[in-house]
Formats: C-alpha cells, sequence, structure tokens
C-alpha cells in the first residue's frame, strides 16, 4: 500500500488526505497546529459553482471565463476549464458530506453575486463558509482516521523534503522541542497555504509564512508568478492584523464612499458604472487607493467607507452576520446604523509552487495544491475560486 505524505491541514491537505485514503494509500497528514488553526477557517465569502439553482442560467464555460478574465489570461486554461467543470458536483458532494450551505424555502442552495463574475455564483454560508468546511472536511479525516486510513501529527514544522536518486522519499520535520523527524513516503503533498505571515499587514494567519514553498524551492521545485499578490479592497485594520470584510458585503448591495463637498462620493459608480462595486479585486484596490492618493481618504485617513446602513436590516444582520458581528467586535460598530471604514490589505498569493495540470511541481514525487500553488488564478483570483481551488486541487493532487 502506498504511503502518502500531506503536508498541511486546510481545505487542500484534508481533501488531498480523504481522497488518497479512498483511493486505498495510507496517509500521513502533518501539521503545524489543528485544522480548526488552518487559514481556511478565515475563508468568509463562499465558493464558486456554476449550480444554476436560482434560474440564472449560468454555465461552467462563462466561470471558466471570468476566472481566465480576471486572472488576466495567465492561468493555465485547460485546467482552469477542469475545475469549473467539477464545481458543481464537487460542491454538491460537499453538501452530502455534511456541509452545510444557505438554502432556500424550496432547499435549493443560495447563491451571491461575488467581483468579477457576470453571474450569481457563489454559494455560502451565513456563518461563514470556511468554518462549514473546514468543519465537513473535518469529521470526513476523522472517520478516515478511525477506519485507520490516515493518522494525523500537528506541532511539527516541515524542515525539508528528502531526496534520494532524484526523487522525492518523505520529509524532515522539527518538534515543538528541537529534535527532528524524518518521515518516509512515496510522494509528499505540499498543501501548505499562501505566505501572509511574511507580511506585517495581511488578511490571513501568521502560521502562513511559506516555509514549506521556500524549502521546497531551495530543493529545486520551481516556482511561478510569486510577483502577484492580491489585494482585498475592504479589510477592517487592528492593531495586529487585518481582518477580512467578505466582497460579500457589496455581493449583497454594499456600496463604496469617500467624502467630496460634504457629500458620499460612490466612486466607483462613477468610474464603473457597469460593474461598480464589483469589479474585480485589483481594480477596486488600486481606486481606493487612488481616492486615498488623491487626498480623498475617508476623515483624512488612509480608508474608505462601506455603506451597508442603507441595506435591509435583515440583509445587515442575518445574511452578513459575519460583517456584522465582526464590525461591532473590532470597531464598535453597529452595521446597520453607521458605515464601516475599510482598506485594501494583503489577502492572496496566486503565485507559488509550479504545478502542472495533475498538480506535479518540478520535483520528483511532490505535488502541491491550494495557496502555495500556482495554477488556476493567474494575477488576479476571484472571490469564492481560493475554497474550490483547494479543494478540487487537494483531490487532483491525491489522484495523480
Ligand atoms: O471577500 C471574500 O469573502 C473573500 C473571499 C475569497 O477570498 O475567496
Amino acid at each position: 500500500m502506498k504511503h502518502i505524505l500531506v503536508v498541511g491541514n486546510g481545505l487542500a491537505g484534508m481533501t488531498a488526505a480523504i481522497r488518497a485514503a479512498e483511493l486505498g494509500c495510507n496517509v500521513t497528514v502533518v501539521s503545524k497546529s489543528e485544522p480548526a488553526r488552518s487559514q481556511s477557517v478565515m475563508a468568509g465569502g463562499g465558493i464558486n459553482a456554476a449550480l444554476n439553482t436560482k434560474g440564472e442560467n449560468d454555465s461552467i464555460f462563462e466561470h471558466a471565463e471570468d476566472t481566465i478574465k480576471a486572472g488576466v489570461y495567465l492561468a493555465d486554461e485547460k485546467a482552469v476549464e477542469e475545475m469549473t467543470s467539477s464545481a458543481p458536483s464537487l460542491v454538491e458532494g460537499l453538501a452530502k458530506r455534511g456541509v452545510v450551505f444557505d438554502r432556500d424555502g424550496d432547499g435549493n442552495i443560495n447563491l451571491r453575486y461575488f467581483g468579477g463574475q457576470k453571474k450569481m455564483r457563489t454559494a455560502y454560508a451565513k456563518s461563514g463558509i470556511g468554518k462549514q468546511l473546514v468543519s465537513g472536511l473535518s469529521s470526513e479525516l476523522r472517520r478516515k482516521e478511525a477506519e485507520g486510513l490516515v493518522v494525523s501529527r500537528i506541532s511539527l514544522r516541515f524542515v525539508s523534503p528528502v531526496m534520494h536518486e532524484g526523487r522525492c522519499i518523505g520529509a524532515v520535520f522539527q518538534k515543538d522541542d528541537g529534535s527532528f523527524e524524518a518521515i518516509k513516503a512515496d510522494a509528499v503533498i505540499a498543501a501548505s497555504g499562501g505566505m501572509g505571515g511574511i507580511f506585517d499587514r495581511h488578511t490571513g494567519s501568521a502560521l502562513s509564512d511559506g516555509s514549506v514553498t521556500a524549502s521546497l524551492f531551495v530543493k529545486g521545485a520551481e516556482a511561478a508568478n510569486l510577483e502577484m499578490i492580491q489585494y482585498h479592497p475592504t479589510t477592517i485594520e487592528t492593531p495586529s492584523k487585518n481582518i477580512l470584510v467578505t466582497e460579500a458585503a457589496r455581493g449583497e448591495g454594499g456600496r463604496l464612499f469617500t467624502m467630496r463637498d460634504g457629500k458620499r462620493w460612490y466612486f466607483m459608480e462613477e468610474w464603473y458604472p457597469e460593474g461598480k462595486n464589483l469589479m474585480p479585486r485589483d481594480i477596486v484596490s488600486r481606486s481606493i487607493h487612488k481616492v486615498c492618493m488623491d487626498g480623498f481618504g475617508l476623515d483624512g485617513k488612509y480608508q474608505v467607507g462601506l455603506e451597508l446602513e442603507t441595506l435591509p436590516k435583515d440583509t445587515v444582520y442575518r445574511k452578513l452576520m459575519e460583517v456584522s458581528e465582526l464590525s461591532k467586535k473590532y470597531l464598535g460598530i453597529d452595521a446597520g446604523k453607521e458605515s464601516i471604514p475599510v482598506v485594501p490589505a494583503i489577502h492572496y498569493f496566486m503565485g507559488g509552487l509550479y504545478v502542472d495540470r495533475f498538480h506535479r511541481t518540478t520535483l520528483k514525487g511532490v505535488y502541491a495544491a491550494g495557496e502555495c500553488a500556482c495554477q488556476y488564478h493567474g494575477a488576479n483570483r476571484l472571490g469564492g475560486n481560493s475554497t474550490l481551488g483547494a479543494i478540487y486541487g487537494g483531490r487532483v493532487a491525491a489522484e495523480t
């Protein structure tokens, strides 16, 4: 029986482990901490799939087209098409595994508008999609552990792959007490997330520091598109980090503004009458930057306002429950009454370890999936495609 070593236990790592176990492999999943502390838990928006549950006449082709266009034609188009084709069945499979999506009165999965997408395509959970996905996949992983197919290990820090005659045969980890442990494997799947932790201000987990990517790179794994770093346009600044205010807030009708001549100036609506507040993230972030650099930052600061207080109260407090709770908790602002000051911050790394369509890196025996891999997002990722790319990529890596 083959032994697969998975490094990372977020969405990509758990999916890879579950799929490899389903295919009859023995799996060891290694991480610094529990799945509940992975960055995946923080995903606030949703997961994209052309589900067509709302009569929106969507298609897997339009999903692929929007993804490729937003990525400025740098993504692997064939890989994107395969991902968008698999997305509907993948989301339905997650629902069958116990992931709770928001649904309408007839039981259909509800969808939202997200930036850069022509159709409503983002399935979500009011209480936070990341928590739902991680808890659904964690339960499945536990079942595989109970069947004796998966062993989960935590408090181990990846140090280096072990190469023998040009092929990876395992990896070395460091324990909390400073000692080292080598784990032998027939293949290693890196699912170690992005690199937000190397920056001062970002929306992710400080544990995602790119160290696995760096170590594999040093051993010869190629990397690609590393300069493509996504700024999320709407985050709340706190003394220690930036908290994501989901794009869903604008998908549900939230408007960005600043003050000019004593009146609210909805600059995105003036500059981009078609896409308005839901232009792709790079455009919205650059627009906020321009407004602030031109001296129009809200209250004289580097920030603009997110207006939710004009939306129906049910939208603010129920559909956008996470946003209203976060603004209360971090700013003491009741989003149903006052606008939320927001700033762009580093959010996602489109680039990473170079992988082909089968998620093979250029190091023999090493595969990569999720944010540590470069594959589906080109120069700019669409909201709702990271959760999809991580789960789909984890599955493909395991199958390969
Ligand atoms: O805005 C958001 O909810 C972020 C989603 C994502 O990065 O996919």
